[in-house]
C-alpha cells in the first residue's frame, strides 16, 4: 500500500512518544510505501485532491530500559513532488488541535478523495462533526453530570449545586485550560470570564470525579474494538493527569463497564468514519473522545509488549485489499 500522513511538521514529533511515528514506523515495517505532508500542502484541482508529499525512512526507535530511545537522526526524507492524493491507498490525517480554520479547510479538501478509492483516516467528515469534548454528550448513560454553555449564571449554580467542578474549553487538547471550580473560590467569576472570553465562548462544566486521583484511562480503538489501554496518573500537586503535563503512565486493563461504554460508542464512530480513536475515561465515566490525533500507542506497547501500529496498518491492509466494497 501507499499510504500518507498529514502531520505537524516532522521536526516536531517525539519518536519516542507520538503515535503518527509508531504508525509510520509499523507502516514500513510491513512493507508499505510512507509519505508525509502537511495541511498546508494539500490543494484541489479539477475537482481531485492533490498534496505535496515526501517519501519518508524512519530509523525505529528501540526499547532501552523503560524508554523508546530513537536513533539520530530518526528519519530521512526524500524530495517532495505534487501528487494526486487518489494515488494513495490510505491517508492518515493527525495535526495535533486545535481544529481551527486552516484544519477544517483541509478536510474539506480531503472531501475530494473518493473514498473506494482512499481510506482517510480519520474521515474528514467525521473530523468536522465530532467535537472532542462534545462527541461524548450523545451517551448521557456513559458520562458524568455535563452541561455546556456560556452562561455564568448556569455554571455558578452547577458548581454551588455539586460544591466542584471540571471545566474545559472545547477545542483544547494535553490539559490546556481545564480547570478546577470550586463553590467558595473568589476567583470563580473571573476564571468564567477568561474561559469563556466574556462570554462568548461555549465551555464544558462537567462533575468533577474523584476518582481521578487514580488516573485516566486512554482506551484506543480501532474500528469500534478496543485495541489497548495505559492509565495516566497525576503527579504532584497537578490535578490533571495528561501526559503532556506529568501525567505518569502506568499498565491497566479494560474493565466491563469500559467495554460496554466501547460497544455503546461502536454504531456512532462506524456511522461518522471514525476509525482510529482515543477515548478518556475516569472512575467509568467517559469524558472524552479523542479523534484528531489520538495517543498513547507507544506507552501501551511499552507497558503490555503490544504491537499496536502494526495492528492497526493490518486492518487498513484488510480493508483495501481486492473485494473491498465501499466505503467503511
Ligand atoms: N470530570 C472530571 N473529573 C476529574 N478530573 C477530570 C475530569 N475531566 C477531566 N479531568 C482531568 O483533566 C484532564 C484533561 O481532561 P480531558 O477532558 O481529557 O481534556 P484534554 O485531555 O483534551 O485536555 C484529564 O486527564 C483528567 O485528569
Ligand atoms: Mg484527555
Amino acid at each position: 500500500m501507499k499510504i500518507t500522513f498529514i502531520i505537524d511538521p516532522i521536526r516536531g514529533l517525539d519518536p519516542g512518544h507520538d503515535t503518527s511515528v509508531a504508525l509510520m514506523e509499523a507502516a514500513q515495517e510491513l512493507g508499505h510505501e510512507v509519505w508525509i505532508t502537511e495541511p498546508r500542502y494539500l490543494s484541489v484541482a479539477e475537482s481531485k485532491a492533490w498534496a505535496e508529499v515526501r517519501p519518508i525512512r524512519l530509523f525505529p526507535v528501540e526499547l532501552l530500559g523503560e524508554r523508546w530511545v530513537p536513533p539520530i537522526p530518526w528519519f530521512e526524507c526524500g524530495e517532495s513532488q505534487r501528487v494526486l492524493l487518489e494515488s494513495m491507498d490510505a491517508v492518515f490525517i493527525r495535526p495535533d488541535p486545535p481544529v481551527d480554520t486552516a484544519y477544517l479547510f483541509a478536510t474539506y479538501i480531503l472531501d475530494y478523495l473518493d473514498p473506494q478509492k482512499t481510506l482517510v483516516i480519520n474521515s474528514p467528515a467525521g473530523l468536522r462533526l465530532a467535537n472532542e469534548k462534545m462527541y461524548a454528550l450523545q451517551f448521557p448513560q456513559a458520562i458524568p453530570q455535563t452541561i455546556v454553555t456560556h452562561e455564568k449564571a448556569l455554571i455558578r449554580d452547577f458548581v454551588g449545586r455539586l460544591g466542584s467542578a471540571v471545566l474545559k474549553p472545547l477545542g483544547g487538547k494535553a490539559g490546556e485550560g481545564i480547570l478546577f471550580l470550586e463553590a467558595g473560590d473568589r476567583n470563580l467569576n473571573s476564571l468564567i470570564e477568561i474561559s469563556t472570553h466574556q462570554g462568548r465562548l461555549p465551555v464544558m462544566i462537567q462533575a468533577y470525579i474523584p476518582e481521578a486521583q487514580e488516573g485516566d484511562k486512554r482506551i484506543i480503538l480501532l474500528a469500534g474494538e478496543p485495541i489497548g489501554a495505559v492509565n495516566r496518573v497525576p503527579t504532584g500537586s497537578e490535578f490533571r493527569s495528561n501526559m503532556a503535563v506529568g501525567g505518569r503512565v502506568v499498565h491497566t486493563e479494560i474493565t466491563p463497564r469500559e467495554r460496554d461504554i466501547c460497544a455503546q460508542l461502536a454504531p456512532a464512530l462506524a456511522r461518522d468514519g471514525l476509525v482510529f480513536v482515543g477515548i478518556d475515561v475516569i472512575g467509568g465515566y467517559l469524558t472524552e473522545v479523542n479523534v484528531t490525533s489520538p495517543t498513547g500507542v507507544r506507552e501501551i506497547d511499552r507497558l503490555d509488549g503490544t504491537k499496536l501500529g502494526r495492528q492497526v496498518i493490518e486492518w487498513l491492509a484488510a480493508q483495501s485489499s481486492p473485494g473491498r466494497s465501499g466505503p467503511l
